[in-house]
């Protein structure tokens, strides 16, 4: 037997868009209170408004996961208006490609701040909500890119590879805390992220939908507390 996520409390960051959001929706339906981190507020309202329809308690926080102070707040909100954490999404990250040579250091350096330490700031924060619970579930958003490197992609391919490294030594560390750490590797995911403005002309259902990740991420945590699937690849059957 499984088990039930009904009534339990999840974080998510990147709530307000693609796959976070999508996810967010799914936990809804079953019956997951939400807290949600992004940037853009009027995204976040918005996505709440539609989420409270489930009757699920929802709290939105405006933060960039790049700056500890602010995921600091955010979860000390989540945290007096929720509960403490049962659930922790890391999804929220960014993307630039450009060959290296053509690409700035800043932007460079902005996608490690963004997508490695947004991630450490979110686990140095909610890792001991789950710790002093002696329970819980954290899910690690990297990429195919994170496994297997493309050219033009230097610094999002590096920045995923980095979530494999602290994911599978967080993973190594915290399973004696009956903590889950999972990390997903989607392929493509017909999104803003993957397609930009092109995202209304180019999504078709060949492509993976975020709806099919956010249908996976529950899955996986509705196994038995004895089982986690501690690395995964999601491929869409026929892209081509
Ligand atoms: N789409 C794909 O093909 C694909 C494939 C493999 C892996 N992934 C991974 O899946 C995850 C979700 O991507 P997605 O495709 O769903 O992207 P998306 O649609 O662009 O959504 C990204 C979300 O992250 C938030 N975000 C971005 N920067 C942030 C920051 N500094 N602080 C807080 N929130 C921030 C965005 O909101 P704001 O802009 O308002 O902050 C948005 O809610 C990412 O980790 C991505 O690397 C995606």
């Amino acid at each position: 037997m499984g088990q039930d996520i009904r009534g339990k409390i999840a974080y998510i960051t990147g709530g307000s868009s693609g796959i976070g959001k999508a996810t967010a929706h799914q936990f809804a339906k079953e019956g997951v209170h939400l807290g949600l981190i992004a940037r853009n507020q009027k995204k976040l309202e918005k996505v709440q408004n539609e989420l409270e329809s489930y009757g699920i308690s929802v709290v939105s926080y405006s933060a960039d996961i790049s700056n500890h102070n602010q995921v600091k707040d955010a979860i000390q909100t989540f945290e007096q208006k929720l509960g403490k954490a049962d659930i922790l999404i890391n999804n929220a990250a960014i993307s630039d490609y450009g060959n290296f040579q053509d690409m700035d250091e800043e932007v460079w350096k902005h996608i490690f701040e963004v997508n490695v330490f947004g991630t450490y700031h979110m686990l140095k924060e909610v890792l001991p909500h789950l710790v002093s619970k002696q329970k819980g579930d954290i899910i690690n958003i990297s990429s195919s890119n994170g496994l297997k490197a493309t050219a033009g992609s230097t610094a999002y391919s590096a920045s995923k590879f980095a979530i494999q490294g602290m994911s599978e030594a967080l993973m190594q560390e915290v399973r004696r805390e009956n903590i889950r750490v999972f990390t997903m590797n989607p392929s493509l995911v017909a999104t803003e992220l993957a397609f930009g403005d092109e995202l209304e002309t180019k999504n078709e259902d060949k492509f993976m939908q975020p709806e099919d990740i956010a249908e996976y991420i529950t899955a996986q945590l509705k196994l038995n507390q004895r089982i986690f699937i501690k690395q995964s690849a999601q491929w869409a059957t026929n892209p081509f």
